[in-house]
Formats: structure tokens, C-alpha cells, sequence
């Protein structure tokens, strides 16, 4: 299957046809050009936000300066035909005022941290509460609404973008000023790669991860209830009502959460069981079998059979998110002007787990001053 999406852009590039023009919208042939920056728009303090346009063996990317948030990831189905595969919106105003994370980098702590409190080397820290009594995805402000600055690149084959954002010392109240730099690579094959670096001047936690909403039909087109799925973990971490894991690690055996063969997502989705009662669907964290590495590893495998488009992920980190959209309330328009209802999407993000500065068993997320985070994470495409 791989191979039939390569050689559909391969043909086409040897043809002297731009493979773009299969999808109707004009852009530089695949690996052609440098990315493309325009105005998107203004916060309300006159901050301009940029859009960067980037493409490269067969996949296109928009990727605004507003949270390093993907606006639009297109590639081609089984025939060739291009889809927007993520959610977002048409606007910034839209992004600032009611996105839940729609394709953004997220920091400084993906997931929740309990109570919003950790204690590290005998100090307590007391960060921004915004989800109940939790604190999520980095606080009130996190990382995915920040201004970051933006530099387009190609080196080789690759095209991409480097990424930069400085948290100051005591934002959304972590210690340390945090220096992250973010890389999107397209690659010659059209894989989408993210590394993530960060160092600190006070030892701090961290835990970086990108929230794209997938939908490999379409968004806006419905429910990935049919989207089949595979997840190469034997566990995963039980959370209580908050959504904060209890600790344990537990077998996905016999539970709704085993992806270990490939089903629907929808396939037990509404079995009555306590942990789909709290997250409303799935909202956990996968226990990845092959823990942390020091290259991306292949560990979950999306595909939506109508299209035929199929995402593969590799990662570095010992968690995978998975959370099945369920928060959609029916409230927001996408940019092709459809509204997203509950399931009109899923996230799988690569991470370490929730809560793990209260959780001193799961792997560490502390970073100290010398050292540098690192972080990978490769989607690569097929139809
Ligand atoms: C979390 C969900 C949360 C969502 C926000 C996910 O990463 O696991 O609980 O509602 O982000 O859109």
C-alpha cells in the first residue's frame, strides 16, 4: 500500500505534473520550495500571527504562529484525492476564542497534573488550575496559545520549520525559564516529524506533545467510529472521575481498551464500563510496549478503510493519548463550514504519562538545568 502512494507521486513528479494539482489548490511541486509565510491575523493586542504553508512528498501542512497549531494537514486518498484530514478553523479569532486545542503544541505539561501541585527537590509548586480542581495541557495559557517564532528551512530532501517559544520562570506557575524549540519536518515520503527540545535554568517538568484532531475522511465529514485502529500496548493507566490516573497499570486484556488486533474505534465504545463512563469514550493513556527509546518506534496504526488513508505512528515517548473526541459538543464550525459533533475526531498523543510528577513510579518528567529534553515523534501517511 505504501508503495502505491509513492509511486502515484513519484509518477507524477516524473510526468513533470505537479502531484499538488490532483487536489485543486495550486502549490509548489512536492519538496520544490521553501515554505510559505502570509498573515493569518492579529491577537487583540496587535501580535501578528502568521500562516506557513509547507509540502513535501505528497503532503501539505499549514501551520500557524499561534501555538505552532497545524491548521490544515492534507494527503491523498486511495485515488488521489486530498482532504484536510485535522480539525480547526478558518480564523484566529475562532482559535483564541473557543479552541479545544485543535492541532496545537501543547505545554509545558501535556494532560493533567492533579490538583494543579507537585513537590520537586522539597518545594511545592502551585500551578494554573483550568479544568476543574486540574490542571491541563499547561494551564490557562498554555504553549498552545502563544505567539511562537517561526523560521522556515530545507536541508536535503526536507522541508520544515523551526519553532520557538521561551517561558518565563513562574508561567502558569512552573519553575525554571523553559527555551523550546519545536521542528516539523516533511520529508521526501511525506512523513510528518516533530522534535521537541527544551532546557531549563531551575529544574522544572515536561512533557511536550502535539493535540492534532484526526479525522483520515475528512474533517467536518462525521464520525470516526469506523476508523480502525491499532495500538501495540498491553496496558494502560485507569483514571478516576477528574480524569488523573490512579496509579495503576493496568491490563488492557479483556477490557474496551484493547487495540492490541485492529478494531473500530467504535467497536466497544459504548460498553458500560466505569473508565468510558469517565472520560465520556476513551480518554486514556496507552502504556506503550516498547517504553522509551531513543529513536521514534512504530506504535499505533490509524486507518479509515472508505478513503484508505492510514497514518502510522512512531514515537521516542512511553505514552500514547488517545482520547476519542468526546468533548465535541456540536458548538463549533470547522473551516469547511461543518459543525463537529461528539467522535468527529480522535487525538493520539504521544507523551509521557498524565500526572507523573505526583505519580513517582511512572517514568520521570523532570528536567534539570544542563540537561535537554527530547522528544520525537514520526506520522507517516499511506493509502
Ligand atoms: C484530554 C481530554 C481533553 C482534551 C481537550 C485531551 O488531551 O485527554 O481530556 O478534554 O485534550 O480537548
Amino acid at each position: 500500500m505504501e508503495l502505491n502512494r509513492r509511486t502515484l507521486i513519484a509518477g507524477t513528479a516524473a510526468a513533470g505534473i505537479a502531484a499538488t494539482t490532483l487536489g485543486g489548490t495550486a502549490q509548489a511541486a512536492p519538496g520544490s520550495g521553501r515554505p510559505v509565510k502570509e498573515l493569518f491575523g492579529k491577537l487583540a493586542d496587535g501580535t501578528k500571527i502568521y500562516r506557513w504553508s509547507l509540502e513535501n512528498g505528497g503532503t501539505r501542512l499549514k501551520v500557524l504562529s499561534y501555538g505552532g497549531i497545524v491548521q490544515s494537514l492534507e494527503i491523498p486518498d486511495r485515488h488521489g484525492r486530498y482532504k484536510n484530514v485535522s480539525l480547526g478553523f478558518a480564523t484566529i479569532e475562532d482559535y483564541v476564542a473557543k479552541t479545544p486545542y485543535f492541532g496545537a503544541l501543547i505545554g509545558r505539561y501535556g494532560n493533567r497534573i492533579a490538583k494543579g501541585r507537585f513537590d520537586l527537590d522539597g518545594k511545592s509548586y502551585q500551578l494554573s488550575v483550568n479544568d476543574g480542581v486540574n490542571s491541563l495541557h499547561g494551564g490557562a495559557k498554555g504553549f498552545d496559545k502563544r505567539p511562537w517564532d517561526i523560521e522556515g528551512f530545507t536541508s536535503g530532501s526536507d522541508v520544515g520549520l523551526h519553532l520557538y517559544y521561551t517561558s518565563v520562570d513562574g508561567e502558569m506557575g512552573y519553575p525554571g525559564t523553559l527555551k523550546a524549540k519545536v521542528t516539523y519536518t516533511l520529508t521526501r515520503h511525506g512523513d510528518w516529524r516533530i522534535d521537541y527540545e527544551a532546557t531549563t535554568d531551575k529544574a522544572t517538568v515536561v512533557n511536550l506533545t502535539s493535540h492534532v484532531y484526526w479525522n483520515l475522511a475528512g474533517e467536518g465529514s462525521g464520525s470516526i467510529y469506523d476508523h480502525e485502529l491499532k495500538i501495540a500496548a498491553a496496558r494502560y493507566t485507569p483514571v478516576d472521575s477528574g480524569l488523573i490516573p490512579t496509579g495503576e497499570l493496568a491490563k488492557v486484556a479483556g477490557t474496551p481498551f484493547d487495540f492490541r488486533r485492529t478494531k473500530t474505534v467504535g467497536e466497544d465504545i459504548r460498553e458500560a464500563n466505569q473508565q468510558l463512563l469517565y472520560g465520556k469514550g476513551i480518554d486514556h493513556n496507552w502504556v506503550l510496549d516498547k517504553g522509551i527509546t531513543a529513536k521514534p518506534a512504530h506504535v499505533a496504526t490509524l486507518r479509515d478503510p472508505s478513503s484508505g488513508r492510514t497514518l502510522r505512528i512512531a514515537t521516542t515517548e512511553p505514552g500514547l493519548q488517545f482520547y476519542s473526541g468526546n468533548f465535541l459538543d456540536g458548538t463549533l464550525v470547522g473551516p469547511g463550514g461543518h459543525i463537529y459533533r461528539q467522535g468527529d475526531a480522535l487525538c493520539l498523543e504521544t507523551q509521557h504519562f498524565p500526572n507523573s510528577p505526583n505519580q513517582p513510579a511512572f517514568p520521570s518528567t523532570v528536567l534539570r538545568p544542563g540537561e535537554t529534553y527530547r522528544s520525537s515523534t514520526v506520522h507517516s501517511f499511506d493509502a
